[in-house]
């Protein structure tokens, strides 16, 4: 029998990876705030979402271990380049080593930085983009990645819910910015998009074609 949904779930998607698996145990022993990481479930949507978009260029903001990197770059099309950035170096010898491991280090370029600088210097167009950096930024990393996206391409945000807090009046930062993120882009013409209540709430966003 089950003990819960999120384990029914699990038996019924497909297996993550041994690297995944790793990587996932891993950063529950060694990493800081580990619930941060995808893990199983909203990892494998994760690798769904982007091998049915088969992305040419992706864009993530938080690479943290590397888990939703190793995710989202599974979907690139042959030849595809998925480009992480990470603001903390802390993180830089882990989130390599992980790439590495699962034998990605030809389509996934990490970068040591702040989102907010790194963005407007990239000059590739991206098919899709993951915003899982400091949400108190949702606002700005929208705002300066936006135009970067592709016609048609998918905008995917982690923590669209917030546990459950961008119903009521926000009291905190954080809260504050997701609910303001998440009404820029409902009131985005050139977005349809919708929020997909797995795990904390997954804001997905097509850019629609002009
Ligand atoms: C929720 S974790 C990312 C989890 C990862 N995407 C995954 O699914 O396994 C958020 C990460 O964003 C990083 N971050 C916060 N602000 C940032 C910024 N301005 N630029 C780049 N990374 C940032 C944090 O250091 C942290 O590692």
């Amino acid at each position: 029998m089950y003990i819960n949904i999120e384990s029914y779930i699990e038996s019924h998607s497909t297996e993550e990876s041994k690297v995944l698996e790793e990587l996932f145990r891993e950063t529950h022993l060694h990493a800081v705030h580990p619930r941060m990481v995808s893990g199983h479930i909203q990892g494998r949507l994760l690798s769904l979402l982007s091998r049915l978009k088969q992305p040419h260029r992706i864009l993530e903001i938080g690479t943290y271990t590397g888990y939703s990197a190793i995710c989202l770059a599974e979907g690139l099309k042959t030849g595809g380049k998925l480009i992480s950035i990470e603001i903390n170096d802390e993180l830089e010898a882990i989130n390599r080593k992980n790439i590495e491991k699962a034998g990605m280090c030809d389509k996934v370029q990490l970068i040591t930085g702040d989102a907010k600088t790194i963005i407007p210097e990239l000059t590739d167009e991206f098919e899709l983009i993951f915003i899982d950096g400091n949400k108190q930024e949702y606002p700005e990393y929208y705002e300066l990645s936006k135009s970067k996206l592709a016609s048609g391409g998918l905008l995917i945000a982690d923590n669209a819910l917030w546990s459950g807090k961008v119903i009521k009046t926000a009291t905190d930062p954080q809260t504050r910015e997701i609910q303001k993120f998440n009404n820029m882009v409902q009131e985005d013409p050139s977005m349809r998009n919708f929020i997909l209540p797995v795990r904390d709430g997954l804001m997905i966003a097509e850019k629609i074609q002009a």
